[in-house]
């Protein structure tokens, strides 16, 4: 259960070696002990990501999980449940690719669709099952800034997190009278794999700096969170600019 001061005491990881997702598991494992699943694609990088949470005193299973195989995912999701409650569930994998090869290649863009927002759908529906039957939990979804407003530069990306938002968002109104509790987080540029390579963006920030958004807005019951906050602003600017006027934003 989670305690007094709001944090968990297990918690499943969907996109188990995502640096914010083990960034976010890592913060709870310093504060108390934590029983943590890690759902991933089987590979060193899973293995070693297990250890270090191990070394901070976490109990880590971990389970074999493939965003695109939509048929496993109810099974992925009853065996995240199988040895007792899940306190937080954090949905943090994702693909943010080529952008110009994503709307010009059938198969990229596909790939993107179906990893960013069919996938998620698939694993909501079937977690909203077990949340409810448990009768308590919290869910995190790692939406995205690039979805909030969808932007020429990456819009395939941008609109995959748009349907991603909008879907978290409607589950928690769904699950809200079952005491079932979701925050949406919307990152900007954040200094993970994901990025590697590409040149920083205003604002841009760490996944440990992710993780303190994330554990503030779980213990305090958050719907919908900026990472760093101060995206919040300048979304409610940039969301009203005139397409004309947006379409020249260096952005
Ligand atoms: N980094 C940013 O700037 C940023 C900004 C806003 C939002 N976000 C979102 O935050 C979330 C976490 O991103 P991150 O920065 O932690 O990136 P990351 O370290 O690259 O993590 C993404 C994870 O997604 C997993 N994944 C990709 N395809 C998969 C598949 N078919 N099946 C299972 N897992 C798959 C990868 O697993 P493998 O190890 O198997 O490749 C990887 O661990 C993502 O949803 C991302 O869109 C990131």
């Amino acid at each position: 259960m989670i305690n007094a001061v709001g944090t968990p005491q297990s918690l499943l990881l969907l996109g188990g070696t995502s640096e914010i997702g083990l960034a976010i598991a890592e913060n709870y494992a310093r504060q108390r002990s934590l029983t943590v699943t890690l759902a991933a694609r089987p590979s060193e990088r899973l293995d070693a990501a297990a250890e270090k949470l191990r070394g901070l005193g976490a109990t880590v299973r971990t389970i074999a999980f493939d965003a695109l195989d939509l048929d496993s995912h109810q099974k992925v999701v009853d065996d995240a449940f199988a040895e007792g409650d899940v306190d937080v569930t954090v949905l943090a994998f994702g693909l943010l690719g080529d952008a110009e090869q994503a709307w010009q290649d059938h198969a990229t863009g596909v790939e993107l669709a179906q990893v960013n927002y069919t996938a998620p759908v698939s694993l909501g529906i079937a977690l909203a099952q077990r949340l409810r039957k448990q009768g308590h939990g919290s869910v995190v979804a790692l939406s995205s800034v690039a979805g909030e407003r969808v932007r020429r530069s990456n819009f395939v990306y941008g609109s995959t997190k748009a349907g991603f938002d909008g879907f978290f968002l409607g589950l928690g109104e769904a699950l809200r009278p079952d005491g079932i509790h979701v925050t949406v987080v919307r990152p900007g540029f954040v200094h993970s794999k994901m990025t590697e390579g590409m040149k920083a963006a205003p604002l841009a920030t760490t996944p440990d700096k992710v993780a303190e958004v994330v554990v503030n807005a779980v213990r305090a019951r958050r719907e919908l969170v900026w990472a760093p906050g101060q995206w919040r602003l300048v979304m409610s600017v940039l969301r009203h600019i005139p397409r004309p006027i947006f379409r020249r934003l260096p952005i």
